[in-house]
């Protein structure tokens, strides 16, 4: 890590969402191997099957600011790559002395997972231990040499903190940089011992937004038919979650056409550009019908994001923050717009 105070708009990773071809395995894996607590499907009834609502489970840690969830899909994925190798990939905090502890956890419900591995390759020096769950979908274990404020202080029951980072694939560095620093004011970290083909973007809070040079999309991302809704969401001051839309929605063009209409080929997918699109959620429909923009934005190698509000718990900084989600922001525009 360098010691320049890290800008921008986005603070911390609020969610992380997979997609799943077994839900309740998922949950299985995310109670066990997380120490979530378990909640109940949204989805499930004969009267949301009746109405094709979508199948989906959030977990959330307490106080409610990071959660991680999963969508059932509508075709089975394809084998993920080795264990570590497989993107997108999302890190959580945990502490260095708690490493063996996590590591029986692990080996007590069979979770696949590698032997702890010390890097700096991602721009911040720790030790990584990558898991997957049972679609293959992987995740690490990160217990950094420094853990920034806000990281643990809200663990699971298991001592797994916050969400610390995510990688993505990228088929080109400089372009991505350049998108989160115009539509975001991260600026891409120059740190000697990050690794080659490596961009570490460092959120106010200290957690990374880190993108990998790769030849080809990652397989398992939003813009990618026939997968839908893995996403992330950023976390944003209170204050800036429309200012930061409006500079988007300024500059980036919207989807001409949702995906699940598109029909697009592959090929025609990955080639369309950074942009704003359609959250295909009630609220996200809802939001479209008002602002005729979607609230979901698209960097240029398919991955999906939204922000998320966030009010700080104390001294003004979102090292610890309460949530403001979507649907808040939504009745206030709709209210706005009725006046
Ligand atoms: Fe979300």
């Amino acid at each position: 890590m360098d010691n320049v105070e890290p800008k921008g708009a986005a603070h911390w990773i609020d969610h992380f969402v997979v997609g799943t071809n077994d839900i309740v395995a998922w949950t299985d894996w995310a109670v066990n191997g997380i120490g979530l607590t378990r909640r109940p499907f949204r989805g499930l009834t004969t009267a949301s099957r009746k109405k094709n609502m979508k199948i989906i489970c959030f977990l959330w840690w307490e106080g409610g600011s990071c959660r991680i969830g999963a969508f059932l899909q509508p075709e089975i994925y394809p084998p993920a790559k080795e264990l570590g190798q497989e993107l997108p990939r999302c890190g959580f905090y945990i502490r260095p002395e708690d490493i063996a502890m996590h590591l029986r956890r692990l080996d007590r419900y069979k979770i696949p997972h590698t032997d702890p591995v010390k890097t700096t390759a991602e721009g911040d020096e720790g030790t990584a231990i990558y898991i997957a769950d049972p679609d293959g979908n992987q995740y690490e274990f990160w217990a950094p040499a420094q853990m920034p404020e806000g990281a643990m202080e809200i663990a699971t029951d298991e001592k797994v903190g916050r969400i610390s980072h995510a990688v993505y694939g990228c088929r080109d560095l400089a372009k991505t940089a350049a998108f989160f620093e115009k539509y975001c004011g991260v600026q891409a970290e120059q740190n000697s011992k990050t690794a080659e083909g490596t961009l570490v973007l460092r959120l106010r809070a200290g957690a990374r937004l880190i993108y990998k040079l790769v030849d080809k999309v990652d397989e398992r991302v939003a813009g990618h038919g026939p997968w839908w809704d893995m996403h992330t969401a950023l976390t944003v001051r209170e204050e800036e979650f429309f200012p930061n839309y409006r500079r988007m929605w300024d500059g980036l063009p919207e989807e001409e056409t949702d995906k699940a209409n598109a029909n697009l080929s592959i090929e025609q997918q990955e080639a369309l550009p950074a942009r704003t699109g359609l959250h295909r959620s009630p609220v996200g429909l809802k939001w479209k019908e008002i602002c005729e923009r979607g609230d979901e934005f698209y960097d240029w190698d398919a991955h999906a994001f939204h922000f998320i509000g966030g009010m700080p718990l104390k001294d003004g900084s979102l090292a610890l923050y309460q949530p403001k989600e979507q649907e808040e922001y939504l009745r206030e525009l709709a209210e706005s717009l009725k006046r």
